[in-house]
């Protein structure tokens, strides 16, 4: 019943740099800061989207995931209550930090943190891109985009993430070097991947899409002005027929830049297996070679 990734948030040392990062090279709005001096991002009207909070490190620290209303929000958390899954209900000042009406989370098998919310806070006619667009981000009721994360153990992470919490399996790809599983919550393709990474758990990656190529083919042009590599080349997903570039963020783990992602339909979807991520394209750099993927951590 979860309908939507709403908000992702880390913590990095770097916090300062996504102040020119976020607007000038992504294009997104920087909000007003959250507490303890946290970056606040916003891709649409709705008041925050990504968080980077000041850290000694590079952290995953949550993912927010929105149900439609308190009525779902409360049969979910006692549907997962009954399944076993440990859930703790926010206070008011995280709810308030976070601009959602209610709150409550959880840690999957490995520490990854989940929120599940609803009412998250809107101002109408407040998005003014950071930089130059055509186009906006494509949000909506297709949420903030997709992240994956590395999960050492795909059949534990699957029982978990599918059989428990209910994502939806929209395809596989699976050869020599890939086992990805991605699921769907709503139209966009996926909404969550995992890749599995033995005896690692770590956050990979965050999708955005432009709903203009321009605004792809511009944040390309404006890559080298933010000091960010690409890691892997302009290319085109099998699965969800993305266009798109992977590139370094300010706090190890990556930002895959988008355009022409699929809408899928769930009453007629059947999961596929692809051998390849790509018809084209996403050709890693020697940049991406010699980075870990994203905030990886070894399971202890
Ligand atoms: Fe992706």
């Amino acid at each position: 019943m979860i309908q939507e990734l709403s908000y992702v948030g880390v913590a990095s040392p770097h916090v300062d740099n996504w102040r020119s990062y976020g607007p000038g090279l992504l294009g997104a709005m920087v909000k007003p800061d959250g507490p303890a001096g946290a970056v606040r991002l916003a891709l649409d009207d709705i008041n925050h989207r990504i968080s980077i909070h000041p850290g000694t490190a590079d952290e995953f620290r949550y993912a927010g995931w929105g149900l439609a209303n308190e009525t779902d929000l409360r049969a979910y958390v006692e549907q997962l209550t009954e399944r076993g899954v440990d859930i703790h209900w926010g206070d008011a000042d995280l709810c308030r930090e976070r601009e959602v009406a209610e709150l409550a989370w959880f840690c999957d098998p490995w520490g990854l943190r989940h929120e599940l919310t609803w009412g998250k806070a809107a101002t109408p006619n407040s998005f003014q891109p950071g930089r130059v667009m055509r186009g906006r981000f494509v949000t909506g009721d297709q949420g903030l985009g997709h992240v994956v994360f590395q999960v050492p153990d795909m059949n534990k992470a699957n029982e978990f993430y599918a059989d428990v919490l209910g994502f939806r399996l929209s395809d596989r790809i699976v050869n020599g070097y890939f086992n990805v599983r991605f699921y769907h919550i709503n139209g966009r393709h996926h909404s969550l991947a995992l890749a599995e990474f033995p005896g690692h758990v770590g956050f990979n990656h965050l999708m955005l899409e432009y709903e203009n190529m321009d605004d792809l083919g511009r944040a390309i042009d404006l890559l080298e002005r933010h000091d960010t590599e690409i890691m892997q080349s302009l290319g085109r997903h099998t699965n969800d027929l993305m266009t798109s570039i992977y590139i370094t963020t300010p706090s190890s783990f990556q930002i895959e830049l988008g355009h022409g992602g699929l809408v899928v339909d769930d009453l007629s979807w059947v999961a596929r297996t692809y051998n390849k991520p790509s018809y084209w394209g996403h050709r890693f750099s020697s940049a991406a070679r010699t980075r870990a993927p994203g905030i990886l951590n070894p399971i202890e």
